[in-house]
């Protein structure tokens, strides 16, 4: 099957290019650190298996999946954790990965409900921030790209669970 009406946005060698840039200076901040990294699944796994491999030093990985409560959830902010962690996060210096920021709920909630686990430091990179779209105010410590408010697949992101293993970043055009 094809792939129709879809057009890039950013492609796979720019996405390439950022997450060298990014991991260089995560590498620098965290030096002698050795941070956890959690991806939040599953739109962040792509994004984070290439970042991991650019930091060329300790560090450990683990995951979270969390989804919203209801139809209703963009507004009301709550977030269920459908996984959590393997393993206690106090004293340790987190880097939450996420794959976009868009209205902010979701990591703004992961952020505070992590926070309150103790971790001796706690930032977020996420690759893709949709500024527009935010609904409480929440910034990336790291952020690959700021984008204008459309919807897009690819590398990790998807639509109806498809589309997450484009190597470029599209917009589907619908
Ligand atoms: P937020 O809570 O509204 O910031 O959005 C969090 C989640 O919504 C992201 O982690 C994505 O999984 C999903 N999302 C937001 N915008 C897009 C998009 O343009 N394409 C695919 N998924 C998106």
């Amino acid at each position: 099957m094809a792939y129709e009406s879809l057009e890039v946005m950013i492609t796979a060698e720019q996405i390439k290019e950022k997450i060298r840039e990014l991991a260089e200076e995560i590498s620098i901040d965290y030096k002698e650190k050795n941070p956890l990294l959690i991806g939040v699944l599953k739109g962040a796994v792509v994004f984070l298996s290439d970042l991991i491999r650019e930091i060329d030093m300790p560090l450990e990985v683990d995951f979270m999946a969390v989804s919203s409560y209801g139809a209703d959830t963009a507004s009301s902010g709550i977030v269920r954790i459908q996984k959590d962690l393997d393993q206690s996060i106090k004293g340790k210096d987190v880097l939450i990965v996420e794959d976009i920021v868009d209205t902010g709920l979701t990591l703004s909630y992961l952020f505070q409900n992590l926070n309150s686990r103790q971790p001796n430091s706690i930032n977020v990179v996420a690759l893709l921030d949709k500024p527009d779209r935010r609904k409480v105010k929440f910034e990336a410590d790291y952020c690959g790209f700021k984008i204008p408010d459309r919807f897009v697949i690819g590398y990790g992101l998807d639509f109806n669970e498809n589309y997450r293993n484009l190597k470029d970043i599209c917009i589907l055009n619908t």
